[in-house]
């Protein structure tokens, strides 16, 4: 806390309004407004928050000037190259690295929780067989809700670390079954002896008919793009888990409302439109058309996976999954990469239009991950799914987070009311 103030003052009644301003570790202070509607009975208005800092976190930092992102103060540059997905996990719920038995205890709780309650498996067979993935998931994740009674008292510490553990050791369980069930494919149990990116590829790819052994090299490149996916501040889909949980409902049903949030096209839903928008472009000389399209403000097409709310300049996790794509793209022997080709054509040939210049418009984390995805065998339906699986940590951890601040309260923002101004029913007769 600082004793710095900005004043504000109506130059029509003179009223004025100090706000407090907080000082931040690093990044840009924040002005306390609870007192402005007080002072100077006038609400902020800031649609889609875009200079509203909703909450105080310690979790996650980003700069979107300098393109810098860090969970828990780590680069994540650092965390691709020298972690795995579980000590990440680990990292951001407890907000330190772990000491080797700390680790190996968290690994063991997450091996040791995949499997799904049977009843809640046969939910999938309920599914219509074109069901969207994301559908799936967002439905079985509410539906967990249902089944586990024991660790819904959101007040217990304990509670909450149950839920923790319980919901990060089956969503990708959850997400298999989604993906059997739509390609027509008996289920696969959880191996507890496999790792968490192993485990999830055996249970995608496994098969009755024939043995399966998990590439290391798709498992290792799973692995960095959930540590790349696992968490970012408090965007959309985070940001509606704090709010729905910020009534106190069950922990799975917010969980579930982030999945949803996440399905949209402009938030994680852009890995598959991304590539979608790559088959439909089709051919290197077809991209000038499309990104006249972009530009064009009568068109609603839009480059996707380029821009983002937050960056202004390049996204650091997809800088880390473009050089990460050459890589996995060789080791799996994928010689034939006209997609990717292409969405390099189209980056180059985009960044040096000066209408994505003017607008800061780069790619993001959601223009190459798909390049990746399909190359490891997933399908483009299932690339929100990834997405969802490891954004699912720093859901939970953003929730763990909001129920122990101090400052804690239910979310109820007001509006700019436009509407009608009071007016008397008339009868039908009378219309
Ligand atoms: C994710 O918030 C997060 O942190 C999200 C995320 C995470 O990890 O949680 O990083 C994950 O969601 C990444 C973003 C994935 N979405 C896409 O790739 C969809 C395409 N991008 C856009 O829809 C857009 O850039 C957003 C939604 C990402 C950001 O939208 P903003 O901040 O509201 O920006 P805007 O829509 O106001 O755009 C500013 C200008 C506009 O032009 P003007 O009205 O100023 O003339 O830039 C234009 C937009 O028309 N613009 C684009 C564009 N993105 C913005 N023009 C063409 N193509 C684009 N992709």
């Amino acid at each position: 806390m600082t004793d710095k103030l900005f004043k504000l003052t109506d130059p029509e009644t003179g009223k004025h309004s100090d706000l407090p301003v907080r000082v931040p570790t690093i990044g840009p202070p924040v002005a306390g407004v609870g007192s402005m509607y007080r002072d100077l009975g006038a609400f902020t208005y800031d649609p889609g928050y875009a200079a509203t800092a909703s909450c105080q976190s310690a979790v996650t930092y980003i700069d979107g000037e300098k393109g810098v992102l860090m969970y828990r103060g780590y680069p994540i540059e650092q965390l691709a190259e020298h972690s795995n997905f579980i000590e990440v996990a680990y990292l951001l719920l407890y907000g330190e690295l772990p000491k080797p038995d700390q680790l190996e205890r968290f690994d063991t709780t997450i091996r040791t929780h995949t499997m799904l309650n049977e009843a809640l498996l046969r939910f999938f067979n309920g599914f219509h067989y074109d069901a969207h993935p994301m559908a799936m998931v967002t439905g079985v994740v509410a539906s967990m809700s249902a089944f586990y009674h024991d660790s819904t008292n959101v007040s217990d510490p304990e509670h909450r670390d149950i839920f923790a553990h319980r919901m990060i050791a089956k969503i990708p369980t959850i997400a298999a079954a989604a993906y059997k069930h739509s390609v027509g494919q008996p289920f696969v149990y959880p191996r507890n002896e496999l790792d968490y990116c192993g485990n999830l590829l055996n249970m995608f790819f496994a098969v009755p008919a024939s043995n399966y052994e998990v590439d290391p090299v798709a498992a290792e490149a799973l692995d960095m793009l959930f540590i790349l996916h696992a968490d970012h501040e408090q965007n959309c889909s985070t940001s509606t888990v704090r709010l729905a949980g910020s009534s106190g409902t069950n922990p799975y049903s917010a969980i579930a409302a982030g999945n949803a949030a996440l399905w949209g096209p402009a938030h994680g839903g852009a890995n598959e439109a991304v590539i979608n928008m790559l088959e439909t472009i089709g051919s290197v000389d077809q991209i000038p058309k499309f990104v006249n399209r972009a530009k064009d403000k009568s068109d609603p097409f839009r480059l996707m996976g380029f821009g983002h709310r937050v960056y202004k300049s390049y996204d650091p996790r997809a800088s880390i999954i473009r050089g990460m794509a050459h890589r996995v793209l060789n080791n799996l022997g994928r010689t034939n990469t006209p997609l990717f080709d292409l969405a390099l054509e189209l980056e180059q040939i985009a960044l040096k239009d000066d209408y994505f210049v003017e607008k800061n418009l780069y790619p993001n984390v959601d223009f190459y991950s798909g390049i990746i995805y399909r190359a490891l065998g997933i399908p483009k339906s299932m690339f929100t799914v990834m997405f969802a699986i490891a954004r699912t940590v720093g859901w939970v951890t953003h929730w763990r987070e909001m129920l122990s601040d101090p400052e804690f309260r239910i979310g109820r923002p007001r509006q700019l009311y436009i509407g009608a101004e009071q007016r008397d029913y008339a009868a039908l007769s009378e219309r």
